[in-house]
């Protein structure tokens, strides 16, 4: 199923009538609403003007097309801010207000906005809650973007010292588990701790770790009170979803923020992320997927998302064409709008909206493409859409669960976090760990699920990977142990206890029963300078993190260039001791694959695969036509085993 973001707000209402039409001859079935709409909704305190929305959701509805209705909370109107400044958040860099002038202008810890958001929110509901017309609601939109899950306001620092009383009990336990004594940093009571901010040099990293985890819940808590005002009013029916940015770099939990979810939704922008992903990226290595997006970028991000919901996620926003937000901003290949909506559904959405219906003459984003152009014409990407929803029913019922895959990524917010607090060297950042693990795995033709830390199930998965654990908690440990699967970690796994110190007998701390091994040294190294490591007689680099570490009754599988072990491995458990280059974590994920009876099929860098129920999608990423590895018996649904530059083709 397909849909679109719409603003009937920023078109005359005469235009309304045909837009719906149009979608609907489109092959649309969902439009998206509202999400942006506080101040045409309410025009001063408790005075509201539903009237236009009335007549909007009526009109799409009356062509056949169902509202997905987002609450308005992401831009609190300018009387809201005059009239309750203690709103606004504050910059953590500056300590500067974050004033009214764009979006997401809102502390997650004012109370006063808390009140004002669920009151905005249950209105709506209850305006809307039992409307025919309107399918399910999206919270918010996009939590925590534009570097909001952090706030040095008042509002933070008071919730904060509450939240330390809570946790640690009397100010000696938190000096204690902080370390305080360390640089007189000790305090005789809640009341004097700042927030983690504005000091000469760096502030201790359990004092800003315990304000990470204070932030997110946050967050949290003020989506779970959207969410239940959402519920006091909707009909039975109506679901709740919301568009989160995955995956753990917004600095919020995102497994505890989709909770209460009924499912979960995803913004896919290819080009916009891959360019800021691959901004230091020499030419010859970007150039290529410059207008196809990075061929496991998005990949990364659908399953993270499929990871998180209950079920089939929907894809809420998808690039139709260049957008306005990365630093170069480049038109998609012909095909690749059709090609992204079809991998989204690979990859487990039952649903996919383009962002947005026509590109807006004015303000912020008027250099944003979308279906129509300013001028009403369609864009490129309408030929495309019109293509996808014909083959559409092609591919059968898509809201079913997706199958569990045979390889488990485990992601951990706070890995980031730590990675975030704790910069030992420049050349490690988590998401791109992570990114480089999912990378090997896909390139071999492995289905891979993302299953967040500490929340994971992970009986039943032949492979589990974690790219990091930094600060594995009981739950995490216990998952492992239930778990029969063979388990590869990466460097800096438990590398730190709960209170971030260096783990108790040294690193891996509780993963040592997993792996014998004490990880006695840790240097870094620029990502330029690359040291050799060799495994089964081939040379790989090895750089940026490098432990040494000392064994146990362990089988040594990799060594840096003085001999001394740089992977190992105990009974299903392999723990690899440094950042590597591509290609030794590939013949090392080919050779467990193997072992645990994982099919692999090695791709070319443009050709990816994904299986959902009895199809396989393969994708070319390259404007050349290429074989698709589809076996003999393959029955094309779509396209055919010679896929189309920038095409798609779906067996059975
Ligand atoms: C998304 C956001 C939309 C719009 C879009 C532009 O992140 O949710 O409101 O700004 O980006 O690409």
């Amino acid at each position: 199923m397909l849909g679109v973001c719409y603003y009937p707000e920023h078109w005359p209402e005469t235009m309304w009538a045909h837009d719906a039409q149009r979608m609907k001859e489109l092959g649309l079935t969902y439009v998206r609403i509202g999400e942006f709409a506080w101040a045409r909704i309410e025009k001063s305190e408790g005075r509201f003007t539903w009237e236009w929305m009335d007549r909007a959701i009526e009109t799409l509805g009356a062509a056949g097309l169902k509202v997905v209705l987002g609450t308005p909370t992401a831009t609190p109107p300018k009387w809201l801010c005059e009239k309750y400044p203690d709103i606004l958040p504050v910059d953590i860099h500056s300590g500067l207000t974050r004033g009214f002038g764009s979006r997401r202008h809102y502390d997650f810890s004012s109370e006063t906005y808390l009140v004002q958001a669920e009151r905005i929110t249950a209105a709506m509901a209850e305006r809307y809650g039992s409307n025919p017309h309107v399918a399910g609601w999206q919270t918010d939109n996009e939590l925590c973007c534009h570097d909001t899950t952090l706030s040095a306001s008042p509002a933070a620092r008071a919730k904060f010292r509450a939240w330390c009383a809570a946790r640690y009990g009397n100010i000696e336990a938190l000096n204690a588990a902080w370390g305080n004594v360390f640089w007189s940093m000790e305090y005789d009571s809640f009341d004097q701790i700042d927030l983690p901010f504005f000091t000469v040099c760096e502030t201790n990293p359990a004092h800003r770790l315990a304000y990470r985890r204070f932030a997110s819940e946050q967050v949290v808590r003020f989506h779970d009170v959207m969410i239940a005002a959402i519920r006091r009013h909707s009909r039975p029916g109506q679901w709740i979803t919301h568009n989160i940015i995955p995956p753990a770099t917004t600095g919020v939990d995102n497994a505890a923020l989709t909770r209460q979810l009924d499912f979960v939704s995803y913004d896919n922008y290819p080009l916009g992320f891959s360019d800021q992903l691959m901004a230091k990226a020499p030419a010859d290595e970007w150039q290529p997927f410059m207008r196809t997006g990075h061929p496991d970028l998005a990949a990364l991000n659908f399953d993270s998302v499929r990871g998180l919901s209950n079920g089939a996620w929907w894809g809420m926003e998808q690039q139709p064409g260049p957008v306005n937000w990365a630093p170069h901003n480049p038109r998609p290949a012909p095909g690749m709008v059709r090609h992204w909506t079809l991998q989204a559904f690979a990859h487990g959405a039952a649903c996919v909206a383009y962002f947005r219906w026509r590109q807006v003459p004015f303000a912020q984003e008027q250099m944003h493409a979308g279906l129509l152009r300013p001028d009403d014409v369609p864009s490129p990407a309408w030929a495309e859409v019109e293509q996808v929803a014909a083959e559409m029913a092609l591919l059968g019922d898509l809201s079913t669960v997706p199958e569990k895959a045979p390889v488990a990524l485990v992601i951990d917010p706070v890995s980031a976090w730590v990675d975030d607090i704790e910069r030992q060297g420049a050349g490690y950042r988590y998401p791109a760990v992570v990114f480089q693990y999912y990378r090997a795995l896909r390139s071999l033709g492995v289905d891979v699920d993302l299953v967040s830390a500490g929340e994971a199930k992970l009986d039943g998965y032949r492979l589990i990977v974690a790219p990091c654990l930094a600060m594995p908690d009981e739950a995490t440990v216990n998952a492992l142990k239930a778990s029969n699967g063979m388990i590869v970690f990466g460097p800096r796994s438990g590398a730190k206890t709960q209170e971030f110190s260096i783990s108790a007998g040294l690193p891996p701390g509780p993963l040592r029963e997993f792996v014998p091994i004490k990880a006695i040294a840790v240097e870094t190294l620029r990502p330029d300078c690359d040291e050799p490591l060799s495994y089964q007689g081939e040379v790989h680099g090895s750089g940026k993190w490098r432990e040494t570490i000392e064994v146990g009754e362990c089988c040594v599988l990799a060594v840096y260039e003085d001999g001394s072990p740089a992977a190992v491995r105990s009974g299903r458990s392999i723990y690899i001791a440094t950042l590597t280059d591509d290609a030794f974590l590939k013949s090392l994920l080919l050779n467990l694959c193997a072992e645990a009876n994982i099919a692999i099929t090695p791709l070319p860098d443009a050709v990816r695969l994904r299986r959902r129920g009895d199809l396989t999608f393969a994708f070319n990423l390259s404007g050349e036509v290429v074989h698709a590895p589809a076996p003999q018996a393959a029955s094309f649904v779509i396209g055919s085993a010679d896929i189309e530059p920038y095409g798609v083709a779906v067996w059975r």
